[in-house]
């Protein structure tokens, strides 16, 4: 019996992750949301702009999520001098579509 249930969570949070990622791509590319391609080359995605750095294996650059994450929300710790928009600090992104993006982004090639 306990079975049953461990599948079904297990198909729910699969089904979770995947809308997560497909919210996360959308957040990237569209102009009115995360608008990442503007400055960012991303596997995926026509006519990047060349403003950032390529967005491509991200695990080898941060530890983990949570790092790639701070990063999004504001990039201004990191370079006072950077041109990329504090996308949490500043509220141009929802909480949501910055876990939305970066689970995207952490298995984007
Ligand atoms: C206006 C241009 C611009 C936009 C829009 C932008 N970025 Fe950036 N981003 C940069 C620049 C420039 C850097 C280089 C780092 C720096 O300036 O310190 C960077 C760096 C990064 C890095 C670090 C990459 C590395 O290898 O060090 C990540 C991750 C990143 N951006 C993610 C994003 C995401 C996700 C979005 C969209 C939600 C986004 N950026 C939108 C300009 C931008």
């Amino acid at each position: 019996m306990p079975a049953i249930f461990f599948t079904f969570y297990l198909l729910l949070f699969s089904s979770l992750a995947v809308a997560d990622e497909e919210r996360g791509k959308k957040v990237a590319f569209t102009f009115e949301l995360g608008n990442c391609l503007a400055c960012h080359r991303i596997a995926e995605g026509d006519s990047p702009g060349t403003i950032g750095p390529e967005l491509t294996a991200l695990p080898n650059r941060f530890a983990d999520k949570a790092q790639l994450r701070a990063f999004i929300w504001d990039a201004s710790q990191f370079n006072p001098q950077t041109s990329m928009p504090p996308f949490g600090k500043n509220k141009i992104l929802s909480r949501d579509d910055i876990d939305a993006v970066v689970d995207y982004l952490w298995r984007v090639p």
